[in-house]
């Protein structure tokens, strides 16, 4: 009989426990073998080892639960290791070997390691090692590549747009001009699609520098119109043409908005001032990520848990999962940490966002 670990890394995404329970149901009831949970990520290999044994029973009724029984960890890379010497002096260490040999004394064939863009990089470095790894891909961003999408991405979107749909009727009923700044580091998917879907007139993303000028300009012509509201999304990753990204708007930018922040609060203040606009500004932060994941991203995590089992039973290492139109296919990992699944701005989505009217800050 085998016997496989599981651990998540970097930020927590709904569908984790889903992988986790489709591993487990895969492993321990079609074919014999026993999984090991690892506590925390990459921490549970590099301390300890910190495990525990998941059968049937442990993954009884996470699949709508949100976050992961297992906890993950953000700091968790084996090869930039915050390690504190005696004096209290904190120093990135090289602890990979650790993490071999934990694994090993652990007893089990394979690793599963289910995370976004570092913790796959992570996995292909120790796949390098000689460690028996799969991947399975997750971010709300889906910003990975060779995976048409993630799971937990169709939830976030999901509550973006409720949020979208009951700002709208606050935003109408006191003619003010709503900035919802929304995740998306690096990559605009979740502003994009919820901002369709919420009916958004202005949507800002990482891959357009937008021109503020036209942001105000388009508004104003709403305005004119006769439509005396807007809804402005805001990805967290979006700067203005010419600038860099805003860590932190100052208070002249954020023009007498009450508090300090990103770049929602620079887009907000900024219209305020040049156009003299009442504006409200919501930062969904990690809402977007909490909570219950919707029945694609509950399937989408079974069958990636599923598949990575499959790859284990036949000895298909250093493999990641990925969907592919409508199937579930294996792929090597080097491939999908090999750059980043951007929104093209000369795309398909972009182009019918500005068919639709929403203006995309160009
Ligand atoms: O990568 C996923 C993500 O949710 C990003 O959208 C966001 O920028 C980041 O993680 C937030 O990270 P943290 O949970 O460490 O604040």
């Amino acid at each position: 009989s085998r016997c496989i670990a599981i651990l998540n890394g970097g930020g927590d995404c709904p569908g984790l426990n889903g992988v986790i329970r489709a591993v487990v149901r895969a492993a321990v009831l079609q074919r014999g073998w026993r999984v090991l949970g690892i506590e925390d990520g990459f921490d549970g290999l590099v301390e300890g080892p910190r495990c525990r044994e998941l059968d049937i029973r442990a993954v009884r009724g996470i699949l709508p639960r949100g976050g992961t029984i297992l906890g993950t960890s953000n700091r968790g890379n084996p090869f930039r290791y915050p390690l504190t010497d005696s004096d209290g002096n904190i120093s990135l260490c090289d602890v990979s070997q650790r993490v071999v040999d934990n694994f090993h004394r652990l007893g089990a064939d394979a690793l599963v390691a289910v995370g976004g863009d570092g913790t796959l990089k992570i996995a292909r470095r120790l796949s390098h090692l000689g460690m028996p790894m799969v991947g399975v891909p997750k971010t709300i961003d889906n910003d990975l590549r060779e995976t048409d999408v993630t799971f937990g991405y169709n939830t976030a979107v999901g509550i973006v747009t409720e949020a979208l749909d009951r700002l709208q009727t606050t935003a109408e009923s006191h003619h003010r001009v709503m900035v919802v700044e929304v995740m998306g580091r690096d990559a605009g998917w979740i502003a994009l699609e919820s901002g369709i879907a919420g009916s958004a007139e202005v949507i800002l993303l990482p891959e357009i520098p937008f021109d503020l000028d036209l942001v105000c300009e388009h508004i104003m012509r709403r305005r004119q119109a006769g439509s005396r509201f807007s809804i402005v999304v805001v990805a967290e990753g979006a700067f203005p043409r010419g600038g860099g990204k805003v860590v932190q708007a100052t208070a002249e930018q954020t023009h007498g908005l009450e508090r300090l922040g990103g770049i929602g609060h620079f887009v907000a203040g900024e219209i305020e001032r040049r156009k003299g606009l009442e504006t409200r500004v919501v930062v969904l932060g990690h809402t977007q990520r909490g909570g219950t994941p919707s029945p694609f991203d509950r399937i989408l995590a079974s069958r990636f848990g599923v598949q990575a089992v499959e790859l284990i039973e036949k000895h298909e290492y250093g493999t990641m999962v990925a969907l592919r139109g409508r199937n579930v296919v294996s792929i090597p990992i080097e491939h999908a940490v090999n750059g980043q699944n951007l929104v093209d701005p000369a795309g398909n989505l972009a182009w019918t966002a500005e068919q639709l009217g929403i203006h995309l800050g160009r």
